[in-house]
């Protein structure tokens, strides 16, 4: 069965051209103006632009917490679809005491034969011993390329010693690690002198995580790294401080990838106080918890400094971190004390279009830059590119169909996210993914899902260290 796209605009990160696109068993087959396949069926996308399918390289589905999210893999992905995420890369976790193909298995009994996109795996360690070490092999075979650690969180957390050999065994493979920079320690005795003074409710959250706490952690990590001698991610960066750091280490010869997330971009610390994002103060000042992420929401002078990074090409993807608590009964475990409410928020389903609303609609980035913090980066630096990332002949036909024109208001009466809010109530966008192929097949059209459960595990190979232009 083929499928001709004709009369959109493919956009890649390099460049947008009015090109057809023929898609042929899962694949794209060719590219170009004016193809003409008779025994093609035909879609009209004139007026479209054709992004490659979005890469969102960081979700917590179905993770259990303080609560268990709202969104397993069923509901994620198909949120993830709807919005025009055609690939996540979710983060299988070993607890301590676990092995990594434990871990890996769970994430598979959970994500398999139920998704709406396409998948994978980081592998998450939260301690280091020999056993696992040798077993890092045994993950590259089952895909997994990337791994992820933690400076904070008292059950996740690995030591500086353990991060530098697991930062050196890492390398070996060429794979890479990305980290969750915040100083534990600093949170845990900032936290407990905010609620032993009574500050107890949502706005103290962001001063029990100040920017210091990120830009120290990012500090040693890339001290760290740099002894260890290896290329590293650090993710869902938020602040200029450890933006600046990483800065100097790479004018100083490290190799550093940054993610930030959309939350970083277009939300400033006002939301604790407000209890939503558009400015209308809540009556309940608890609503604040809907925004209870770590790393915190911050100031308007950080959300400037990281566009701008974006326009210079110097962060390298974009995603969500994902992690969407129930306000009622799961974020409610924290009315009376902060500290206890469930850390994260939803956001895969609307990353593309706030990203094209709030970068290229209002000019901090271009379109060809949004393709490349959503799709091909991430593909790169995940291992995917050659299969995922790019309108490409021999790509996966992972293909958005994205009408600039649409206007709509995000709302949690519209969204296919399980969770019972969005920190985006309200929020006026512009631009929808019209159609959505996975692989060629039609899985979501003006974000609703038309076809489920028809995503696979994706095998990743080795990452690729592009540099930045
Ligand atoms: O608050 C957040 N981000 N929760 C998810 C876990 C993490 O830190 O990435
Ligand atoms: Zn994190
Ligand atoms: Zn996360």
């Amino acid at each position: 069965m083929k499928l001709l796209l004709k009369g959109g605009t493919v956009v890649s990160s390099l460049r947008s051209e009015k090109a057809d696109v023929l898609i042929e068993n899962e694949k794209i087959v060719s590219v170009g103006e004016g193809i003409s396949a008779p025994d093609a069926e035909i879609c009209d996308v004139s007026g479209k632009l054709l992004f490659p399918g979005f890469i969102d390289a960081h979700t917590h589905f179905d993770l259990v917490g303080a609560a268990r999210t709202a969104d397993n893999f069923y509901t994620g992905t198909k949120a993830a679809a709807a919005g025009g995420t055609t690939c996540v890369i979710d983060f299988s976790t070993a607890d301590r005491g676990m092995t990594g193909r434990q871990a890996l298995e769970e994430w598979h009994r959970k994500a398999d034969g139920v998704s709406s996109c396409d998948y994978g795996f980081h592998m998450s360690y939260t301690e280091w011993n020999d056993d696992l070490s040798k077993e890092v092999d045994e993950m590259v075979k089952e895909g997994i390329t990337s791994f992820k650690l933690y400076m904070a969180y008292d059950n996740l957390r690995v030591s500086d010693a353990d991060l530098y050999k697991i930062l050196k065994r890492i390398g070996e493979i060429g794979g890479i690690v990305g980290t969750h920079c915040e100083n534990g320690d600093m949170v845990k005795e900032l936290t407990a002198d905010l609620i032993s003074h009574g500050k107890t409710t949502p706005e103290y959250h962001p001063l029990s995580r100040p920017a210091l706490v990120e830009a120290e952690a990012v500090f040693r990590y890339l001290t760290i790294a740099k002894l260890a001698d290896v290329p590293v991610n650090i993710v869902h960066l938020s602040t200029r401080l450890g933006y600046e750091i990483a800065e100097e280490f790479r004018k100083n010869g490290a190799k550093v990838y940054l993610e930030t997330c959309p939350q970083y971009l277009v939300m400033d610390d006002s939301v604790y106080k407000n209890g939503t994002l558009t400015g209308a103060k809540s009556s309940d000042e608890f609503e604040g918890a809907k925004f209870v992420i770590s790393p915190p929401i911050r100031k308007k002078s950080d959300c400037d400094c990281l566009w701008n990074a974006l326009k210079n090409n110097r962060l390298d993807c974009i995603s969500t971190d994902h992690c969407s608590f129930n306000y009622n009964k799961d974020k409610e475990l924290g009315r009376d004390n902060f500290s206890k409410i469930p850390n994260g928020a939803p956001g895969v389903e609307h990353r593309p279009v706030v990203i094209y609303t709030f970068g290229v609609k209002q000019g901090k980035i271009t379109k060809e830059q949004m393709c490349a913090y959503l799709s091909t980066n991430p593909a790169k630096l995940y291992g995917m590119y050659g299969q995922k990332g790019e309108i490409k002949p021999g790509f996966d036909a992972d293909i958005v169909v994205w009408d600039e024109n649409a206007e709509w208001t995000i709302s949690k009466e519209n969204q296919n996210q399980a969770c019972d809010y969005t920190p985006l109530e309200g929020v006026k966008v512009s631009g929808i993914a019209e159609k959505v192929f996975l692989r060629g097949t039609l899985v979501s059209e003006k974000g609703k899902i038309v076809k489920e459960n028809h995503g696979k595990y994706i095998f990743r190979d080795k990452c690729m260290f592009y540099e930045k232009d």
